[in-house]
């Protein structure tokens, strides 16, 4: 049983280390879970252990919802926010109220439905490339390429007008940062809301094929749960696959034997698990998890980085090798909850890294590794910029 005495800090210090911390195989080979200090002053339980951390995502007395007493938070102020400050934000809804939610988006969502965008994927990639050299040989690809796709990907299917990329990605910046205070936070997330509140009214007047336009076909949320729904969609769907692009991208040009690997995609994912800190989760009644008890009222965090590196679950967990097969990793969490567009991050990568490495095979890093700016102040990890050029 982990001693409450040995507390930890919790988001890890990580600054010039490799990524998952390395103190997450110690957190594993202990007995229990491993209970932690965060930020805000709260004391959480850290799950690393694989099977652990699926029974957390599945057992029914562990909430996603922010309502109760004791939900832990990642950020010095609160990261997520609670629905009833955004109606809608399903991710922290437990079932039944979750389900409406997930049913009329599931279906935009199916394998079948994004093998009918990898065009529209592919039309964005290009143009973004075509841009790239267009504009000499050498760029930012955090700033020309990896934010810009998913932004992209993610707008065209809410129906949101590219335009204003540079309002949302202000904001979302914001939103996910864990040093943000509390009043950037709460004016973020109003100014989102306020303009996608305005965007759906011009789609109830003038439907299209977007998301917005689904949900408000559905006739199964309000218009608030609307603006919600589309505000967690617009964040889930551009920060993590653009961060998970950009860490991919260097592990590709350190190991190009495997660019244009296909399975390249589902290790990149395992590998960082960038959303590691993402699912968050309380107990509502005592459970007992990997021998560990719960009480009720006490947060729990399955840390997904740390499950995808069980070497009990993926051997020589720490190396990079795409031969394996890691399928099963759940860096899209698990459960009820597991990501809704985990579907697109596969196309969204596998186009990127395809086209990207196809047409400028000459692509390398302009600084060698230890000088890349990794996001240690991110909710999700990532990097804030990546110099390249050919
Ligand atoms: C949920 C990871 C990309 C939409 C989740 C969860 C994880 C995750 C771990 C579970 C959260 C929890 O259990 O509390 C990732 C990773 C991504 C990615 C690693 C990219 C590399 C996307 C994209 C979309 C998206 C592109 C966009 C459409 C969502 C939504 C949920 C979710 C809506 C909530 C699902 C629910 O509550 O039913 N994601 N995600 N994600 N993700 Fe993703």
């Amino acid at each position: 049983m982990s001693n409450p005495a040995q507390l930890v800090d919790f988001p890890l210090r990580r600054p010039g280390q490799p990524y998952p911390p390395k103190q997450y195989a110690d957190f594993r080979s202990r007995e229990g879970l491993v209970w932690s200090h965060m930020p805000t002053g709260a004391k959480v339980w850290l799950v690393t252990k694989y099977d652990d951390v699926r029974a957390v995502l599945t057992d029914p007395r562990i909430s996603s919802s922010p309502r109760h007493e004791g939900f832990p938070s990642v950020g010095r102020t609160g990261g997520v926010p609670n629905p009833d400050q955004v109606p809608g934000w399903f991710v922290a809804l437990d079932p039944p109220d979750h389900d409406r939610f997930r049913k009329a988006l599931i279906p935009e969502f199916t394998v079948r439905r994004i093998r009918e965008m990898r065009p529209s994927i592919q039309e964005v990639v290009d143009h973004r490339i075509d841009g790239l050299l267009a504009a000499g040989s050498e760029a930012d690809l955090v700033h020309d390429f990896t934010s810009a796709v998913p932004s992209l990907v993610i707008s065209a299917l809410l129906g949101v007008p590219h335009v204003d990329r540079d309002f949302f990605e202000a904001r979302i910046r914001l939103l996910v940062t864990m040093s943000s205070t509390h009043d950037q936070r709460d004016q973020a997330t109003r100014e989102i809301l306020r303009y996608l509140s305005r965007l759906i009214l011009v789609k109830q007047k003038r439907p299209g094929d977007d998301l917005i336009s689904v949900m408000l076909a559905s006739g199964t949320m309000s218009l608030q749960e609307i603006s919600g729904a589309a505000m967690l969609l617009l964040i889930a769907g551009q920060e993590t696959t653009a961060n998970n692009m950009a860490l991919g991208m260097v592990t590709l040009l350190l190991n190009p034997q495997w660019i244009g690997d296909e399975r390249a995609v589902e290790e990149l994912l395992r590998y960082y698990s960038v959303a590691d800190m993402v699912a968050l989760r309380v107990a509502v009644e005592d459970v007992e998890i990997g021998g560990q008890l719960i009480k009720a009222g006490e947060g729990i965090v399955p840390l997904v980085a740390a499950a995808n590196h069980d070497s009990g679950v993926f051997e020589r967990a720490g190396d990079f090798d795409p031969s394996r097969s890691a399928r099963h990793h759940v860096a899209f969490g698990y459960g009820v909850h597991q990501c809704l567009g985990q579907h697109l991050v596969r196309a969204e990568l596998d186009i990127a890294y395809r086209t990207l490495f196809e047409r400028i095979p000459k692509l390398e890093l302009a600084v060698p590794v230890e000088e890349l700016a990794f996001k240690y102040d991110g909710v999700v990890f990532g990097l804030d910029s990546l110099p390249v050029r050919w």
